[in-house]
């Protein structure tokens, strides 16, 4: 597995030769302006809801690329009626087999209005299990009691989690969070964009290292290998 960064909570997942972008912002984050966005390739897009931080462009890159869009049954709707050609809905719960591995869109506990205000479903996260690991994205999420049946039952090698608060979990929670799926590698997202998300990154990787635990804080366009 190969993660891309692509600030924010934006980010490639390539596996099996598939390309997987989750919750496309990049035009509206200043952060990212050195980012090509005309140059992503994209087999499938995964929205974990639908604000506009996580969804601003999926459109253009989903009709560029005839990627499929996979999010909750609302989320892809709202897309289709936009004119999406290719869409897969899914719902909290549901586990799906697709080319490149198996998503599970699991619970997150937040909010999800689409751009224009109308319903956007459940928000969610999702676990993908491909090429032989298991990666779970939570989206935005507070720290929540079914995050144990994720370490339960998937005991995920990396995990991608918000980490700048104030929307989502921060930090401390985040650590919990690692307790619970039973992971001990992260890579943190959804900090720094805006002033309300502004956390000490420094203070972060300390609190993880003082738990025996990996905070991995990506650059705007860096590549890893997972
Ligand atoms: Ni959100
Ligand atoms: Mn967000």
């Amino acid at each position: 597995m190969k993660v891309t960064f692509y600030g924010h909570a934006c980010f490639m997942l390539e596996v099996n030769g598939k390309k997987l972008l989750f919750d496309p912002f990049i035009r509206m984050n200043a952060l990212a302006a050195h980012i090509d966005v005309e140059s992503i390739a994209a087999d499938y897009i995964l929205l974990s809801h639908g604000h506009g931080d996580h969804v601003a462009d999926a459109k253009e890159i989903a009709d560029r690329t005839g990627a499929t869009l996979i999010s909750n049954h609302e989320v892809v709707t709202w897309f289709q009626n936009l004119g999406v050609a290719n869409v897969w809905g899914m719902n909290i719960g549901g586990k799906r087999k697709f080319d490149f591995g198996t998503v599970h869109l699991v619970n997150a506990i937040h909010s999800s209005t689409m751009p224009d205000g109308s319903y956007g479903g459940n928000p969610g996260g999702f676990i993908i299990e491909a090429g032989g690991k298991v990666l779970y994205y939570a989206g935005d999420t507070a720290l929540h009691k079914d995050m144990e049946l994720i370490g339960l039952h998937h005991r995920p090698d990396i995990a991608i989690l918000p980490i700048g608060d104030n929307y989502t979990m921060g930090v401390e929670d985040s650590l919990l969070c690692c307790n619970m799926i039973r992971c001990t590698k992260v890579i943190g997202v959804h900090y720094n964009t805006f002033p309300p998300i502004e956390i000490d990154t420094v203070n972060a990787i300390r609190q993880y290292e003082i738990e025996n635990k990996e905070l991995i804080l990506m650059e705007i366009g860096e590549s890893k290998e997972i």
